[in-house]
């Protein structure tokens, strides 16, 4: 990890509000620039974790970054957002954007958090919304807030989940919007060490950016997963399809991997959010409905080859699930493709054994009662007809494939990460059937 960057850095006064997904990694970055950051987390037993230097979340360098923080003495925790707040020049809003019955973000947890700071704001300081919030939230903030002192700067954030960290420190970009183009302006120079290009624009439109890019970055995978199913019927192989194009530079390699599907946290709510404002706006985006759609579809299209392999039902067999998180690296399942699969299969009727790096088989999980948890991936395999692998943890590439082929009852692989590599599994006496590869 490179050092921190206080000699470049115009150590500034910052509170996070919410130390989620988004406010951990940007506090802890914030702190590693040489800042002095102030988290505020009312749940009192992630407050007691960050404490004691464990963190609530799985992020790949994020206790070596959080405890860097604290150790230079820049990074403080709370469970109190208005004493996080005090002596604050900058305050991010870093609190959760559900998505609502309609499909549009739920602002209850930003506006909440706005009233109860408002008050005891500093003179002066710039409120950052960091949550993904629809257009005009901006505006909704400074509103509630209510002071002609208080500017209100969007700032979107860009990291994804299970390399937060790397993409805090080296961001492709920093987008700052407000109608105050100097408080905008003043947000960017809080990240100027990252040298990233500084985008500076008005709140609606830096607002718009951020879910333009996630939805973008949907229709590319709605797209790249329809071209798999496109190459399994006529007979091409999608990898060698998807390297073709990824040498185009305008392309791109990133993004273009088939899968169950894209899921997460992110671009499912916000692609929806981003149809509902348009359909608000009376504006007809098929091409991202198509998108959404394309998605949906993609999700049945790997349950049937899970069915497939089971000779056409999955009712009464046994089936083995490898991965429940949306992807690999990380430990959330929110709108996960992943268990959604896991779920349909119980729903057709399967006995469903799952196995998942991060899902602790002896603890009782809620949202996972209709699968059976195992404690690691050869017991999830025991007497299983079709073994489905539905996150790219990279340990399961390095298993012993001998042990889990004695430990089925038929050796059937539904592959929808395409993690494995077909040959070897084939030579082995596995069937397999990958996502876009013959
Ligand atoms: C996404 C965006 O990539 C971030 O830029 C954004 O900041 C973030 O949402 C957010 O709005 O907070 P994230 O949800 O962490 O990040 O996950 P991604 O890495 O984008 O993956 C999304 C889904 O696409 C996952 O289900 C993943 O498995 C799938 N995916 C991704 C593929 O199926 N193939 C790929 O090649 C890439």
């Amino acid at each position: 990890m490179s050092p921190p960057a206080n000699d470049h850095t115009n150590r500034q006064a910052v509170a996070v509000i919410g130390a989620g997904y988004v406010g951990l990694p940007t506090a802890a970055t914030l702190a590693h620039f040489g800042h002095h950051v102030v988290l505020a987390e009312r749940e009192q037993s992630k407050l007691a974790a960050l404490r004691a230097g464990r963190m609530p979340i799985v992020e790949a360098g994020l206790d070596e970054l959080v405890a860097g923080g604290v150790a230079a003495g820049n990074l403080h925790f709370t469970d109190s957002a208005v004493d996080a707040v005090a002596g604050a020049a900058f305050v991010f809003l870093c609190v959760p954007t559900p998505q609502s019955a309609d499909g549009s973000a739920d602002l209850s947890y930003v506006e909440s958090a706005a009233k109860e700071i408002a008050s005891s704001l500093e003179p002066g300081a710039i409120v950052v919304n960091k949550s993904t919030v629809p257009v005009g939230s901006a505006n909704m903030v400074e509103q509630v807030i209510g002071r002609p002192d208080i500017s209100v700067v969007s700032n979107p954030e860009f990291l994804r989940e299970g390399t937060a960290v790397l993409d805090s420190l080296n961001p492709d970009r920093i987008v700052v919007g407000a109608d105050d183009a100097r408080a905008a302006a003043k947000v960017g120079e809080l990240f100027s060490s990252t040298r990233a290009p500084l985008i500076v624009t008005d709140a609606t439109t830096s607002e718009t950016i951020k879910y333009a890019s996630n939805a973008f970055l949907a229709t590319k995978l709605s797209f790249v997963n329809a071209l798999a199913g496109l190459c399994e019927e006529v007979g091409a192989d999608a990898r060698d399809v998807l390297l073709g194009l990824g040498y185009d530079k305008r392309i791109g390699f990133e993004f273009l991997r088939p899968g169950p599907g894209w899921g997460g946290s992110c671009l499912p709510k916000d692609t929806r959010a981003l149809l509902h404002i348009a359909s608000e706006a009376g504006y007809d985006f098929s091409l991202l409905a198509g998108a959404i759609a394309s998605n949906d579809e993609q999700l049945s299209r790997v349950a049937a080859k899970v069915e497939t392999a089971c000779g056409g039902s999955a009712d009464g067999a046994t089936i083995a699930v490898w991965g429940l998180t949306f992807k690999a690296n990380t430990d959330d399942r929110r709108d996960s493709p992943s268990l959604q699969i896991a779920h349909r299969l119980a729903d057709l009727g399967a006995t469903v054994q799952a196995f998942d790096p991060t899902v602790d088989a002896e603890t009782d999980v809620p949202d996972l009662h209709d699968l059976q948890l195992q404690a690691d991936p050869y017991a999830a395999v025991a007497g299983a007809r079709v073994l489905v692998v539905l996150t790219e943890w990279d340990e399961f590439r390095w298993l012993d494939f001998s042990r889990v082929l004695a430990a089925m009852a038929e050796p059937n692989i539904v592959d929808a990460r395409n993690l494995l590599d077909p040959a070897a599994v084939r030579r082995m006496g596995f069937s397999y059937t990958g996502i876009g590869r013959q």
